[in-house]
Order: C-alpha cells, then sequence, then structure tokens
C-alpha cells in the first residue's frame, strides 16, 4: 500500500455546471470546474493541489514550448445506476506514462500522487460525468518540461497535471481511411511506442492531406518499406479476417500500446477469436479482401473506443465496407460498454472505484 500524498484541495466557489448542457457534446472542448496541479523540482514532486480550473501563466522561454517535452495520457470514467463513478484500468495508463516519461527523459510520477490526485479529482467533480450512451468523463493526466532556457536539455522542473472533460464520441460515423505511403508516423528507435505530444504535431499535416481526398485520416505505414501496417490516427487497427483477429505487434516500438487494444484482444479471445498479433503487410490486407475473408476492419482507441472502417484505401485499390452487416465489432463494443457501464460484472477487474 502507498502512502497517500498531501493534497491540497481549493473548490471552486461556484460551479460551471448550472449553466452546462450535456446535449451534443464534443470531444474534448469542455472542462469540469477542477484541475489537479503538481510540481517537480529540486528532484522532488511537490505542491500537489486541486483548485479551480484556470489558464497557466508561462514564461516564453518554457522548455517545452520550444522542444518538446511533453507527455499525456487519456482515460475515462463512468457512472453506475446508483452514481457511484468508475474509472477504466487507470493503473494501465500510469504504467505507460512513466514509460513514456523515461523515453522523453522526464521523471516518474509517483504512482499515489497520479492515482490518488485522479481518484480524488474526479471524485470533486463527479457530477460532470455524463450519462448518455457513449459519454464519459474524458480524463487528460499529462507533464511538460518547465525550465526558462533555450537549452537543448532535460529540463530540471516538470509540471504534472490532470483536466476533466465532459465527452461524446470522438469520431461519430463510420470512417475512410488512406493508406500513408509517403509520410512516416515512427521509426525503430524512435517515440512512436510512447505518447509524447510530438507524434500529434507530425501527425497534422498527412491527416490534411487525406482529408483533401476525402478520407478521415491515415493508416500509417512502417517508415523503412511503407509495406507494414501501424496505427491509424490516435487509434490502434484491428483487422477480422476469418475467424482471427489480427492486429500489429509492439515489438517494433513503433506502434502504441493502447489499453483499448489490450481490452479489445482480450474481449476477442473470450468471442472466440484467435488473436494474431504479428507484422501485418498491406499486401496481405489486400489478398484477403480479394479473397472476400476480410470480414472488418476498425481502429480501438480510449478517445475512439471501437471505430469501424468503412473504406480503405491503398494507392488505386479501395476496398469498401457495408458496415451495417458487421458483427464481430459491434459485440466487441457492446461488451466493452456493458463492462464500462456496470451493466454486467466486471470479470476481468478493469474498472477502479472512485
Ligand atoms: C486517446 O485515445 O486518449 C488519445 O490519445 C486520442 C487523443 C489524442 C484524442
Amino acid at each position: 500500500m502507498v502512502a497517500a500524498p498531501q493534497i491540497n484541495v481549493q473548490k471552486a466557489e461556484t460551479s460551471k455546471l448550472q449553466s452546462f448542457s450535456f446535449e451534443n457534446l464534443p470531444f474534448g472542448k469542455y472542462f469540469t470546474d477542477h484541475m489537479l496541479e503538481a510540481d517537480y523540482e529540486d528532484g522532488e514532486w511537490k505542491n500537489i493541489e486541486i483548485k479551480p480550473y484556470q489558464p497557466l501563466l508561462l514564461d516564453p522561454s518554457t522548455a517545452a514550448i520550444h522542444y518538446g517535452q511533453a507527455i499525456f495520457e487519456g482515460i475515462k470514467a463512468y457512472k453506475d445506476n446508483e452514481g457511484n463513478a468508475f474509472i477504466f484500468r487507470p493503473i494501465d495508463n500510469y504504467k505507460r506514462f512513466n514509460i513514456s516519461a523515461e523515453r522523453l527523459r522526464m521523471p516518474p510520477v509517483p504512482e499515489e500522487v497520479f492515482m490518488e490526485g485522479m481518484r480524488l479529482l474526479v471524485q470533486i467533480d463527479k457530477n460532470w460525468i455524463p450519462n448518455q450512451d457513449d459519454h464519459s468523463l474524458y480524463i487528460r493526466p499529462f507533464m511538460f518540461s518547465t525550465e526558462a532556457t533555450l537549452g537543448v536539455k532535460p529540463s530540471d522542473s516538470y509540471k504534472f497535471m490532470i483536466i476533466l472533460s465532459p465527452t461524446g464520441p470522438y469520431y461519430s460515423k463510420p470512417m475512410r481511411i488512406y493508406v500513408e505511403e509517403k509520410f512516416s508516423r515512427a521509426a525503430p528507435g524512435g517515440i512512436g511506442f510512447a505518447k509524447a505530444a510530438g507524434n500529434y504535431a507530425s501527425s497534422l499535416l498527412p491527416a490534411a492531406e487525406a482529408h483533401k481526398l476525402g478520407y478521415d485520416q491515415v493508416l500509417w505505414t512502417d517508415a523503412v518499406e511503407h509495406k507494414y501496417v501501424q496505427e491509424i490516427g490516435t487509434m490502434n487497427v484491428f483487422f477480422i479476417i476469418g475467424n482471427k483477429a489480427y492486429t500489429p505487434e509492439l515489438t517494433s516500438g513503433t506502434i502504441l500500446a493502447g489499453v483499448t487494444r489490450d481490452s479489445a484482444i482480450t474481449i476477442l479471445k473470450e468471442m472466440g477469436f484467435e488473436i494474431i498479433e504479428d507484422r501485418i503487410s498491406i499486401d496481405d490486407v489486400i489478398k484477403a479482401h480479394k479473397a472476400g475473408e476480410l470480414r472488418e476492419v476498425f481502429g480501438t482507441g480510449t478517445a475512439a473506443t471501437i471505430s469501424p472502417i468503412k473504406e480503405l484505401r491503398y494507392k488505386d485499390y479501395v476496398m469498401e465496407f457495408d458496415v451495417s452487416k458487421w458483427i464481430v465489432s459491434p459485440e466487441l463494443k457492446r461488451n466493452l460498454n456493458d463492462i464500462r457501464n456496470s451493466k454486467v460484472a466486471d470479470r476481468f477487474g478493469w474498472m477502479f472505484r472512485v
């Protein structure tokens, strides 16, 4: 048992909830009444505070702004019928957060600061957890370097923060995906496995070019041969071929180890699928499509949950799907949502009671 950290709580005088509408909630646009903030200085974490949500005041030379030493996580909280709040698999995100921190040469955040800080913050703002289907309270822990210097070096100070956003679905309809073979997201030895801010910055231009062609996102291929698929935009990718579920393996260090990816693997196994985690070439995907064996393609992610792909284009070859006939990914999504919304027993021990 880790000791509870000293967290100072300063409550907001009034809540924004009174004038807040939960109708038509976009992803990540609105924030709750409070946030958590902690500082790393002189080799230790201090000033751990929950306080009213407010802007930050930063020196223009703050290192993170210039050199991108910044990481984050995405986690979701739900409510059961009695109004009890639960967070989905937060310890897995905590572990991944510190893996990202190590790769970006940042200090680890202690488990008690991350977990107890998040638990207390969600408890305080629990009335912000939406009730509607496909909605949740999105939890965004993040850390960035705060030293005021233009020197390229690990910062000697950092801020760890958590903000909360009541949120609707990230992708509201099935997506059209363009298989990317010019730009790369991640190369072996790089930071593809880390949830680093820079990974998302570098995805914006390729995504914008795909938009111009009428596509919602890109499916990344490997940086060396542009032959093996990696992940889609903000999601891991799965292919249902026959009665097997294929997803790219993680050992190359170029793919984010998604918590939803891992949950999907667990549930698909329970549904009777054999899971193949391997290098998957786009040629093999096309071969399966031509043979009529490619049944479903979908993305998995915390924000995106389980998102169907209705079109996949590689060069001039277009794979189109009638997602209304799919059965595997809708059942996977239902099974996952039933656990998250406490409609069935938490048989995998994924729900963390706030
Ligand atoms: C998440 O699923 O939490 C993500 O990281 C996606 C986010 C960048 C929108």
